[in-house]
């Protein structure tokens, strides 16, 4: 599929996928959301160990869903519109490899939703995050109010639904939404790094980890315990768990193969 609203860029195993439509400050269409599970479906795990997500352009993440394409649907078209984000959101929570948002500026409503759906979040100082939909007489509608919720917690979640706030970064990590803020211009030099770190580990531990933690985050202790106890057992029938532990043991750097 040729992508019109999205860029998939490979660098050996990071992917970086950038929502480009600057003109629009990279809101997402129905068309964009296509192009976006395209792409993801594309991704294949024994090349590809991690992926950065980032916004086109110099003023934006993604500034949220596209209010030109909404303002004429109806209440049956919101619905399918809100489960295609759903479904795209989901599938990036899915993936069985790290996910980052490097949030280069604006990141409201379905942007921070975007941001919500990856695993790690790293802002540049120009970003502004917020949720906005209710200036626009309408709620988020893909994931924002529940991801918002588990990451920062009610009261705060409400504050930034209910006053529609567009906070700083230096706020939004200070609420714990954004993990570090560093300089636009090293956005991206950061997010690369923290792939790196992570792309040296196994990549089969560095999955399970990812499963566990969001599995086990909807879930009573004890449930989530066993998952944890399941995720630990399984990586003993792996080449990775072998070869880390003989090369700990070797003192040599390990050669994961991820299997
Ligand atoms: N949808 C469609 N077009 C958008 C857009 C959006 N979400 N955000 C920006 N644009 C367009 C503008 O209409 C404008 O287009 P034209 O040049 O054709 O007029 C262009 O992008 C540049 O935007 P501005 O001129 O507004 O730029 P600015 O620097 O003055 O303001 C901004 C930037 C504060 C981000 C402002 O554009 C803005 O408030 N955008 C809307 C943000 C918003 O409300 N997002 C939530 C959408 S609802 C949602 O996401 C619901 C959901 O969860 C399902």
């Amino acid at each position: 599929m040729a992508y019109e609203n999205i860029r998939l860029e490979k660098d050996g195993p990071l992917a970086i996928l950038t929502v480009d439509r600057p003109k629009a400050l990279n809101a997402l269409n129905s068309a964009t959301f296509h192009e976006m599970d395209d792409a993801i479906r594309s991704l294949k795990f024994d090349e590809t160990r991690a992926l950065i997500v980032t916004g086109g352009g110099d003023k934006a993440f993604v500034a949220g869903a596209d209010i030109a394409e909404m303002v004429t649907i109806t209440a049956a078209q919101a619905r399918e519109f809100s489960a295609l984000g759903h479904h795209v959101f989901q599938s990036l929570e899915n993936l069985p490899i790290p996910t980052i948002a490097a949030v280069n500026g604006f990141a409201l409503g379905g942007g921070l939703e975007l941001a919500l759906g990856c695993d790690l979040i790293y802002a540049s100082e120009k970003a502004k995050l917020g949720l906005p939909e209710v200036t626009l007489g309408v709620i988020p509608g893909f994931g924002g109010t529940q991801r918002l919720t588990r990451l920062v917690g009610r009261a705060r979640a409400k504050e930034l639904l209910f006053t529609a706030d567009r906070i700083d970064a230096a706020r939004a990590k200070e609420m714990g939404l954004v993990l570090d803020v560093v300089p636009a211009d090293k956005l991206m030099e950061h997010c690369r790094a923290v792939a790196a770190k992570i792309l040296k580990n196994g990549p089969l531990a560095v999955a399970q980890a990812k499963r566990v933690v969001e599995y086990g985050a909807d879930q009573d202790l004890r449930s989530a315990n066993e998952l944890e106890r399941q995720g630990f057992a399984v990586l003993f029938g792996s080449e990775d768990q072998r070869e880390g532990m003989a090369a700990f043991l070797a003192k040599r750097p390990a050669a994961f193969q991820g299997k």
